[in-house]
C-alpha cells in the first residue's frame, strides 16, 4: 500500500527537500506519494515547518505523525488542533553544525582572537590566554545539541558543567539540575552556552538576577532561542562590563530589526540564525525512518512531550 505524505513547508523547503526525501523514502523501501496537496483525510504523515500555511490539523484524521523539519518546536507544540504525535528534528548533520558553531565561538573568546584580527595600531601584546582547562564553561541544556557541544568542549579540556531539567550522568561532565544547580553552574562559568528549548519555564532564564551570578567578564553564547535571554538585562550587564561579550545567533524577532541595539553594540556579535541548519539529505533519512516506524506501528523517534513543550 502506498502512503500519502503531505509536505507542508515553504516553497524553498520544497525545492530543497523534494528530491532527497524521495530518495530517502525509496532507500527505506517505503512506497509513498510525496505531495504538497492532498485531501486531508487521505494523508498518512505530514512533513512540517511553521513557515507552512497549515495551522489546523483537525481534518487530518488518518495522519499518524507530524514530522517537524525544525529542531525547535515552540511554534507548533501549543497548537490546540494538534492531536497527532509530533516529532522534532534530530539531524546528525545539524548537530555537527551546532558543535562547530559553539566550539568556534568559544575558542574565539577563549583565545582572545579579536585582539589580533582587529589590531589597527599594530600593538605587539604578547599576553597569552589561559589554557582551556582554566576556563570553566556552563552548558545550559544537555539534550542532543548541548551534550554534543559539551563533549566537544570537554575534549579540548574546558571544564564543562552541564545543566538540564532532569538529573544526568555523563562521563567527564558534571551535570546539575534545578535552581541551585543553575546558580552553581553560573557562579563559576567564564563561558555560558544556552542550548535550551523555548518553553514557559526557560523564557528569560538569563535575566538580571541570573546574569548577576556570573563572574565578571563572562561571555554568553546563545544559539538556543532569543527568548531565553532578557534582552534589557543583557544590555545592562554588557554596559556595566559584568558580561564581557555576547555572541547571539537567535532573537525574539528575526530577522533582527535594523535598529536593534545588538547590531551596533561593541560587545555583541550577531550571527543570523545560522548556528546549525538541518541538511536535507540526512534530515530526509531521519524522516523516512520515522515514517517507516510509524507505518509499522513501532515507536517514533524524537517524539515531543506536549506537556513539557519540547
Ligand atoms: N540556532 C540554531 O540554528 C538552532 C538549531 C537547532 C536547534 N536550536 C535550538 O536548540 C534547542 C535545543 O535543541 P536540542 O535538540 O538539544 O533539544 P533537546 O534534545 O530537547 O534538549 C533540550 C535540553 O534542554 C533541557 N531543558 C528543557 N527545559 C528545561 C528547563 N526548564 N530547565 C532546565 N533544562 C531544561 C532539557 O532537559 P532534560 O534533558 O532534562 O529534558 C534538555 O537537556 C532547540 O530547542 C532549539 O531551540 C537552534
Amino acid at each position: 500500500m502506498s502512503l500519502t505524505i503531505l509536505f507542508a513547508a515553504s516553497d524553498a523547503n520544497w525545492a530543497e527537500y523534494a528530491a532527497p526525501l524521495r530518495t530517502a523514502l525509496a532507500e527505506a523501501g517505503i512506497a509513498a506519494s510525496l505531495t504538497r496537496d492532498a485531501a486531508p483525510e487521505t494523508v498518512d504523515f505530514i512533513v512540517y515547518a511553521p513557515s507552512s500555511a497549515l495551522q489546523d490539523f483537525t481534518p487530518f484524521t488518518r495522519c499518524k505523525a507530524i514530522l517537524s523539519l525544525w529542531a525547535g518546536v515552540e511554534r507548533i507544540v501549543a497548537n490546540p488542533t494538534l492531536t497527532q504525535p509530533l516529532c522534532r528534528m534530530v539531524d546528525p548533520a545539524l548537530t555537527e553544525g551546532m558543535v562547530e558553531w559553539v566550539v568556534g565561538h568559544a575558542l574565539r573568546h577563549h583565545l582572545g582572537m579579536d585582539r589580533h584580527i582587529v589590531n589597527p595600531g599594530h600593538v605587539w601584546d604578547p599576553t597569552c590566554p589561559p589554557l582551556a582547562r582554566e576556563r570553566p564553561v556552563a552548558m545550559l541544556g544537555m539534550g542532543e545539541l548541548g551534550t554534543a557541544a559539551a563533549r566537544a568542549l570537554a575534549a579540548l579540556n574546558f571544564p564543562v558543567t552541564g545543566w538540564s531539567r532532569s538529573p544526568k550522568h555523563i562521563d567527564g561532565i558534571p551535570c546539575l539540575h534545578g535552581e541551585d544547580g543553575l546558580a552553581k553552574a553560573l557562579s563559576t562559568a567564564q563561558i555560558v552556552v544556552t542550548l535550551l528549548p523555548k518553553t514557559p519555564q526557560t523564557e528569560n532564564l538569563l535575566n538580571a538576577r541570573t546574569l548577576a551570578l556570573l563572574p565578571q567578564g563572562a561571555v554568553i553564547l546563545n544559539p538556543g532561542r532569543g527568548a531565553l535571554i532578557d534582552d534589557d538585562a543583557l544590555l545592562a550587564a554588557l554596559e556595566q562590563g559584568h558580561v564581557g561579550h555576547a555572541t547571539l545567533d537567535v532573537f525574539r524577532l528575526e530577522p533582527l530589526p535594523p535598529d536593534h541595539p545588538y547590531w551596533t553594540h561593541p560587545r555583541v556579535t550577531v550571527t543570523p540564525h545560522i548556528a546549525a541548519d538541518t541538511r536535507a539529505p540526512s534530515a530526509s533519512r531521519v524522516i523516512a525512518e520515522n515514517i517507516r516506524r510509524g507505518a509499522a506501528g513501532e515507536p517514533l523517534l524524537n517524539r515531543v512531550d506536549r506537556q513539557r513543550g519540547y
